[in-house]
């Protein structure tokens, strides 16, 4: 691969997927993009990169995808999986008593575990969630892990991975060397293709947000846009969940930190509020209020 190579790969993949590669992560793209232009017969990257400028949009497609980072497991952390039962559903069940319904978001859900997870959470609390509409969509930007997760089909190495045994026996299906979440399970989780860097608006508003482990392949200007627009999808006591590296801290006042649960944020009701007032003025750009 060229250096010009190089530089035009790394602009196309901060336009299409926000991820930030710094000068010196050829060696990654190559162990990402020389199978790909293998499988395609083509003698290397530089072939892949003239495909891409003759305007190959299946091709940009690929190569997009293939540099994505997809590792998940479940029940990933543990840690937000405890707020979710300890902290959020509580707060949801007595703030939703009246309408009965819940929609959730898991906002980069990869190969499924992540909604899976939350599917199988809330199913072990149906005693007091029965009766209750409960949405979960899980989006992301691959088009090939949503299939994956539509299938919800795991190896015996991916259900070993964080799933408690008794989680697996009792909403797993083995068939040979693979195990198949159950159909029940399966029908909790919606799937959508979507890009994070692209408006979402239409998606409308949910009380819980997970958004772990996308942010941090972006940088400080695009996780302050997203995290911006994520507020805005958020209801005002509604619950965003960042990923153990991630924060909000330092880039914008959408949102709060939830006192004593890492992680765990909440949308900022001073800036909600004046959000809603009729003529209310735009909060001044957070990248020039932390001197970006
Ligand atoms: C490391 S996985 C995280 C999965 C899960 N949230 C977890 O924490 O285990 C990151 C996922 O983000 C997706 N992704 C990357 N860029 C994205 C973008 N611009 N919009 C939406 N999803 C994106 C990738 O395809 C990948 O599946």
């Amino acid at each position: 691969m060229t250096p010009p190579d190089y530089e035009y790969l790394r602009k196309l993949l901060k336009d299409h997927s926000g991820l930030d590669l710094s000068a010196d992560k050829q060696y990654l793209i190559e162990s990402r993009l020389l199978p790909l232009s293998r499988k395609a017969g083509l003698s290397g990257i530089s072939d892949l990169v003239q495909k891409m400028k003759g305007g190959s949009a299946a091709t940009i497609t690929q190569v997009v995808e293939a540099m994505t980072t997809n590792e998940t497991f479940f029940f990933r952390d543990k840690v937000p999986f405890d707020h979710f039962r300890d902290a959020i559903m509580p707060e949801i069940l007595q703030a939703r008593a009246n309408r009965k319904s819940i929609r959730i978001w898991c906002a980069a859900g990869s190969t499924g575990q992540e909604p899976y997870s939350l599917a199988m959470c809330l199913k072990e609390m149906s005693a007091v969630t029965a009766g209750w509409r409960i949405e979960i969509l899980a989006t992301d930007l691959s088009q090939e892990v949503l299939e994956k997760s539509k299938a919800g089909i795991y190896s015996q190495f991916e259900v070993q991975r964080g799933l408690p045994i008794q989680m697996l026996v009792k909403y797993f299906k083995q068939t040979g060397e693979l195990w198949q979440i159950n159909a029940d399970i399966r029908a909790m989780v919606q799937h959508r293709q979507l890009n994070l860097l692209h408006d979402f608006s239409q998606l409308g508003v949910f009380d819980v947000i997970f958004c772990r482990n996308v942010l941090i392949y972006f940088d400080q200007d695009t996780k302050i846009n997203i995290f911006n627009r994520l507020a805005k999808a958020t209801e005002a006591d509604g619950f965003l969940v960042l990923g153990a590296a991630e924060t909000v801290v330092g880039l914008t006042d959408a949102y709060a930190p939830y006192p004593e649960r890492r992680g765990l944020y909440r949308p900022n009701a001073r800036r909600a509020a004046s959000a809603r007032m009729p003529g209310a003025v735009a909060a001044p750009k957070v990248a020039a209020m932390v001197g970006l």
